[in-house]
């Protein structure tokens, strides 16, 4: 499945969480060969970031599994630390070094740095119009961050990639980038892998409601949720290091959810996510630097 995107181009769905494969910021031959897999199964949509420092990973994976590059959808984000004018265009070069492609998919500001949104945002421009990237957007952006983005921006947002699950919808910020033409991306869209420290009794996928439905469907939780998002629009970017639900979460496509079943996901919003705040996420952020 494809999503337009505002500026003409197509972003398939599901995508591919590449975040924490094989533990944190691992990057190895054993995190290529997970995402080589993942290529070779059907996903075409990648989602890595500097801070994630698998980059080299990916690239090696998108280079050994021999699909055509135009064929693939790429994506990489600027952390906290690289934001600015200069420092955008910088991490960028960095990132595309790393991931050694000759031009990115979508480029996103990892979370919000609100005194440097203007000037990042002007960078990121300018690398589109470099024909660096082919699309540009921003990852955990709330209503006010987007203001500022829109306020000067000669591009709207390309997407707000912000948590999504059954547990945590985020409704407003959903609507404002409905009115702006901004796609959804759900980052955790199952509830967030090891990282997180959730446990698993805690997330949507074992929820009991969620477990009637998939039943119901002979299909799994994940798929429920996974389906879920397609049906609302939004572009699910699940990780898994499994190849049987690496498999489950891209077979979206043959059954569908009622309207009914619908509703029972979205009645499930507690208003709280499992990620940090992005209000408590700037300094926390700002600890953390890029690995080389
Ligand atoms: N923009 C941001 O700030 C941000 C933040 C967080 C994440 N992300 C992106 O979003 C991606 C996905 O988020 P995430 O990794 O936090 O969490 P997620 O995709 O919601 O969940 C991953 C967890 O679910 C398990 N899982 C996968 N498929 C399953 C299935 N079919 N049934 C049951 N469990 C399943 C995985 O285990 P196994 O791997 O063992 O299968 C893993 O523990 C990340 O990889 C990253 O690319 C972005």
């Amino acid at each position: 499945m494809e999503f337009l995107l505002n500026n003409g181009i197509e972003m398939p769905a599901p995508g591919f969480g590449t975040g924490a494969i094989r533990g944190w910021q691992a990057d190895s031959d054993e995190v290529a060969q997970v995402i080589a897999t993942a290529i070779g199964m059907g996903y075409r949509h990648l989602d890595t970031a500097s801070i994630y420092g698998n980059e080299r990973s990916v690239g090696k994976a998108i280079r050994s599994a021999g699909q055509p590059r135009e064929q693939l959808f790429v994506v990489t984000k600027a952390w906290n630390t690289e934001h600015g004018y200069d420092q955008i265009l910088h991490a960028f070069d960095h990132s595309q070094r790393r991931l050694d492609l000759e031009y990115l998919d979508l480029y996103l500001l990892h979370w919000p740095v609100p005194s440097l949104i203007q000037e990042s945002w002007r960078a990121m421009e300018r690398l589109l119009s470099e024909r660096k990237v082919r699309a540009i957007g921003v990852s955990n952006y709330r209503i006010s961050d987007l203001r500022c983005v829109l306020e000067r921006a000669e591009v709207v947002p390309a997407c707000n990639q912000i948590e999504i699950h059954p547990y945590f919808t985020q409704p407003e910020v959903r609507e404002f980038c409905k009115t702006q033409g901004i796609q959804i991306v759900s980052y955790s869209p199952l509830g967030t892998g090891s990282w997180s420290g959730v446990l698993n009794e805690n997330k949507p996928v074992t929820d009991p409601l969620i477990i009637q439905i998939a039943k119901r469907h002979r299909i799994s939780p994940a798929q429920v949720i996974l389906r879920w998002n397609l049906q609302h629009g939004w572009v699910p970017i699940p990780k898994s290091e499994h190849p049987d639900r690496m498999e489950q979460n891209l077979e979206l496509g043959e059954f569908t959810l009622s309207e009914a079943e619908m509703s029972v996901l979205d009645d499930l919003d507690t208003g709280t996510g499992f990620n940090m705040d992005p209000e408590d996420a700037i300094e926390a952020n700002m600890a953390m630097s890029v690995p080389e």
